[in-house]
């Protein structure tokens, strides 16, 4: 076993004579966000991995984050330290089931949360994140859109739209966003008035109802360095809360469930991503033809607007 600051050095040089770059998601643990190139939300990272000319990309996150940096690079390596770190809420919408609703809906665009399979991704028209849900879904040109795997963020998509969305399946959901309840959520603002509640549109309805601000995790983190509160409740993976509290030293920010932990998002340690490094591994790699068919509604999302980088340090 190798010390923490030992593992720290080793990581850098080697990031440096492979030309690698490290992307984390806003969960990963502190470690990890800590020594990454780069911190952001599905979008963010999307972003990163489409304008990287590093070698290698080392993407600490869940399964579908890394796909989607391999369909936009297919000439680089792309590597996930724990192959194991799947999302659930993407195995609830099989590339079967997307072809079945398809045929069911004729008449409907498909746009798919980018948390899901890359070769469910292969029979959509358009992927978005939860930072451009709505953008994405009033770029169709159909009345109807059939949205999936998240029926909570396809319910709150719909409200700002006025297409008719149709979720797929009817119950997806994240296991985690689900833990969150709407009771604990107002015995928490009652007990801190002061506080600027803030949750993810994965929450359900009436979570995100009790919420002040409702966004993406980094939409959340933006809103809590542009706002004068001084506390903060979040509803949302804990991890989040690691980037809140560095950049608001002055801020108190309460995990509005202190178990909302997504244990996938938590698989990659230092230990691992080193030896992802050192050997290489593991590579995401996709069918040629997912990789071409995914890439066209990543890139419609892409092409929407320009989303500055957030630099970690
Ligand atoms: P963001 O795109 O907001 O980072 O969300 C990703 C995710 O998996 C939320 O559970
Ligand atoms: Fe998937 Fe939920 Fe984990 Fe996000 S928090 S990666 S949606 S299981």
């Amino acid at each position: 076993m190798r010390s923490t600051t030992d593992l720290i050095e080793k990581i850098q040089k080697i990031k440096m004579e492979k030309r690698a770059i490290i992307l984390a998601h806003n969960y990963q643990r502190p470690e990890i966000q800590d020594i990454a190139d780069f911190v952001g939300d599905s979008l963010e990272l999307s972003l990163c991995a489409a304008q990287t000319d590093a070698e290698i990309i080392v993407f600490c996150g869940v399964k579908f984050m890394a796909e989607t940096a391999a369909i936009l690079n297919p000439d680089k390596r792309v590597l996930i330290p724990d192959r194991n770190a799947l999302c659930p809420m993407a195995a609830m919408l099989p590339a079967e089931l997307v072809k079945f609703y398809r045929e069911k809906h004729p008449e409907a665009k498909i746009v798919l949360y980018i948390n899901s399979l890359a070769e469910a991704k292969a029979y959509c028209d358009a992927v978005c994140t939860s930072a451009n849900s709505v953008e994405i879904i009033n770029r169709m040109d159909s009345e109807i859109v059939l949205f999936g795997p998240d029926s909570n963020l396809a319910g709150y998509t719909e409200n700002s739209t006025d297409k008719r969305i149709i979720p797929i399946p009817p119950f997806g959901f994240c296991p985690v966003h689900i833990l969150f309840n709407r009771e604990e959520m107002l015995r928490l603002k009652e007990a801190y008035p002061d506080a600027e509640v803030m949750a993810h549109p994965e929450c359900t309805s009436e979570v995100c109802r009790a919420a002040d601000f409702v966004g993406s995790t980094s939409k959340m983190y933006k809103e809590s360095l542009r706002s004068d509160a001084k506390r903060f409740i979040v509803a949302t993976e804990t991890g989040l809360l690691h980037r809140m509290r560095k950049a608001r030293r002055d801020a108190v920010f309460i995990p509005a469930y202190d178990e909302a932990v997504c244990v996938n998002m938590k698989l990659h340690t230092l230990e691992k991503l080193y030896l992802s490094l050192v050997h290489e591994r593991y590579p995401v790699v996709l069918p040629s033809w997912v990789m071409k068919k995914a890439r066209e509604a990543v890139e419609f999302m892409l092409e929407t607007r320009e989303t500055p980088l957030t630099k970690t340090h």
